[in-house]
């Protein structure tokens, strides 16, 4: 399709395709020119001609020395420089190459070139140049869009002089979508732009531009070999800047949005300050757009895995500070325990546990809402029922003896609760339901499944060993623990059960997670709420981030994922946004996490 479009005019094709071995090859379309005419890159190529034809190897690119600075690796800096003849474009293109190194691609250069080595392009050429007219469209857009499809030119970005000069050149582009990110319009009074004109002088060895008042020669010895353009005559100088603004106003259109007007009547280092500060700003936009555009990119594809974790995952439900919880949001929760417990039981895991800690069921609250612990289980329970597995639901009883019993405050009277609930109308209590305790006696030949409901150690007792005799007892059987709490708690004399301890915790974590939810809050307090942590067996740990929006909304939004539970210092820096390869103690203010996890 390119190539069709950009195929040259008959008449303009030259011979003596890439006949010079170390150039780049021009372009894959059928557009020729004379290997020794082809001028790329900094302007000190095209002030070889003039008519005085100059036979030369060019050096095509030369690496630009000094200070480069790299641009976005993915989008390089994409500029085009406009303005009045001997506005300062190419004089102003040297110092931008010299810092920036961009392609520069001169139209002016390139048909300058064309014209030194008498191609037939050069020769069609010269009679608009010389009499300061406008070379046609279709000659100046082939050269242009070839040169700017090369690979240096996507590579390091380029930068575009003298062209598009027309609507139609600029049209062109658009065609093709190449836009840049900056229109630079240098911006001189018309009788300084005759005198720059007039009294310009080019060195054709060097390729520099002198002006024989603003920037004399060094030296007499270049004096003397500096040339004069053959369009730098007063009379022409009038008609290309009458050609320049008839058609100014043409292209404006195009990128009135990214136009920026450079004042350049000022010295050239001046108004290469401007024009630097106006590059830079805009290479480090295109940067943070781009880290950007990365950042909800890689946002989006994380919650398109999370919300594909779950059929019915519909993110995490908002207001959850506002205890008690709606119908509605223990339902959610209901549904997301269950569909994650039985993806787990179906894939054969035998060592489960549910870890949910919405503030109904959090500990550290001053409410354990102990019926919505009980509804979770009752959702569990049938459902593993409906599927016909005889589940039995236990939970613990007092421990110990006598006056010395103890009983973990949030299970007192559970036992009662279980017995009085509604466990349906199909009659699943007593049959494919039954309520037990913990320990190995309670498990017998025809249960398929045990659910145990927040085991827990007392003050001064551990329920840990006869956890460990029930599954032992239960073998391959799955054991699913709701909301355990298996920390070896201190006895009421301050003394900790120290036999065997390491053992009966090493215990106690080998269940695996099939479901995991806490909200985050800073250390030591319950509000605001920052976050939530969300894990769905199979799936990876979602971490998310409470996001205020407009008239009193909220909304979870997903920060990272990972295959196993984010500690504090992965939380702290997942809300800071600090990539987890500068991995460093969280500090200050942003330890706020520390005082839940
Ligand atoms: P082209 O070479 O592009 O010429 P131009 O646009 O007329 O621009 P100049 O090269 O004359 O000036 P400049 O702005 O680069 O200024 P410079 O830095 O040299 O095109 C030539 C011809 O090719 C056209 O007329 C046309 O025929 C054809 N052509 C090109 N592109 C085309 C297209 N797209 N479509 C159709 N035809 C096309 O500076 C000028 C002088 O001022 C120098 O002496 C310099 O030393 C001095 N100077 C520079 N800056 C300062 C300063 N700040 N203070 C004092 N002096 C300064």
């Amino acid at each position: 399709m390119l190539q069709s479009s950009l195929a040259p005019p008959s008449h303009l094709h030259c011979t003596n395709l890439y006949s010079v071995p170390s150039l780049p090859p021009l372009c894959s379309l059928p557009l020729s020119f004379s290997s020794s005419s082809i001028s790329f890159g900094r302007r000190r190529c095209r002030r070889l001609s003039f008519g005085v034809h100059v036979d030369t190897h060019f050096s095509i690119n030369p690496e630009p020395k000094g200070l480069r600075v790299s641009c976005a690796i993915s989008e390089p800096l994409k500029v085009m420089i406009s303005g009045a003849p001997a506005s300062g474009k190419g004089t102003q293109c040297e110092m931008i190459v010299q810092k920036f190194g961009l392609v520069h691609i001169s139209t002016g250069d390139l048909l300058r070139s064309e014209v030194s080595s008498g191609s037939e392009i050069g020769n069609k050429a010269k009679e608009y140049m010389d009499t300061g007219r406008l070379v046609p469209d279709e000659v100046v857009i082939m050269m242009v869009t070839t040169r700017i499809s090369q690979e240096d030119a996507k590579e390091k970005g380029w930068l575009l002089d003298g062209f598009p000069r027309t609507f139609a050149q600029a049209q062109s582009l658009e065609k093709l979508k190449i836009r840049p990110d900056v229109y630079i319009v240098l911006d001189v009074p018309d009788q300084i732009l005759i005198d720059r004109c007039v009294g310009r002088r080019v060195d054709p060895v060097t390729g520099k531009i002198y002006h024989l008042k603003f920037f004399p020669p060094e030296n007499e010895e270049i004096k003397a070999r500096l040339v004069t353009r053959s369009d730098d005559t007063e009379e022409k100088v009038k008609s290309r800047l009458e050609i320049y603004k008839k058609n100014a106003e043409a292209i404006l259109s195009t990128y009135s949005t990214i136009m920026n007007k450079v004042d350049g009547n000022h010295s050239k280092d001046e108004v290469f300050k401007a024009i630097d500060s106006l590059l830079s700003k805009v290479q480090k936009d295109k940067e943070n757009m781009m880290k950007l555009e990365k950042s909800i990119r890689a946002s989006e594809r994380l919650s398109n895995l999370a919300s594909s974790s779950q059929e019915n995952w519909r993110g995490i439900p908002t207001r959850l500070n506002n205890i008690p919880h709606s119908r509605e949001i223990r339902t959610y929760f209901y549904d997301d325990v269950l569909q994650a417990t039985q993806r787990a039981v179906n894939d054969g895991r035998t060592r489960l546990k549910v870890e949910i800690n919405i503030p109904e069921l959090n500990p550290e609250m001053d409410v354990y809402r102990i019926g919505t612990l009980m509804e979770l289980v009752r959702v569990l329970a049938l459902s593993f029922a409906d599927d016909g597995k005889h589940v039995k639901v236990c939970v613990q009883g007092s421990m110990g003896e006598g006056a010395l019993a103890g009983m973990p405050l949030q299970l007192a009277g559970t036992r009662k609760i279980l017995e009085f609930m509604d466990w349906g109308d199909y009659g699943a209590k007593g049959t494919f339901i039954n309520i037990g305790s913990i320990g190995s006696k309670e498990v017998e030949e025809q249960d398929d499944l045990f659910i145990l409901v927040a085991p827990q150690n007392a003050v001064g007792n551990c329920i840990i060993d006869d956890l460990k005799a029930m599954t032992d007892a239960a073998g391959n059987r799955p054991v699913i623990l709701v909301n355990p709490r298996l920390k070896d708690l201190p006895g009421s004399s301050g003394i900790m059960q120290t036999m065997g301890r390491d053992k009966r915790l090493e215990y106690a974590a080998s269940f695996e997670n099939c479901y995991f939810f806490r909200l985050l809050y800073y250390a030591g307090t319950q509000y605001p709420i920052m976050g939530a942590i969300r894990m769905s067996y199979p799936y990876r740990y979602e971490l998310y981030k409470r996001v205020d929006e407009s008239f009193g909304k909220e909304k979870y939004i997903i920060l990272t994922t990972s295959s196993e539970r984010p500690n504090i210092d992965e939380i702290n820096d997942a809300f800071i946004g600090k990539p987890r390869s500068e991995a460093k103690k969280a500090t200050g203010f942003w330890g706020f996490l520390s005082g839940i996890l």
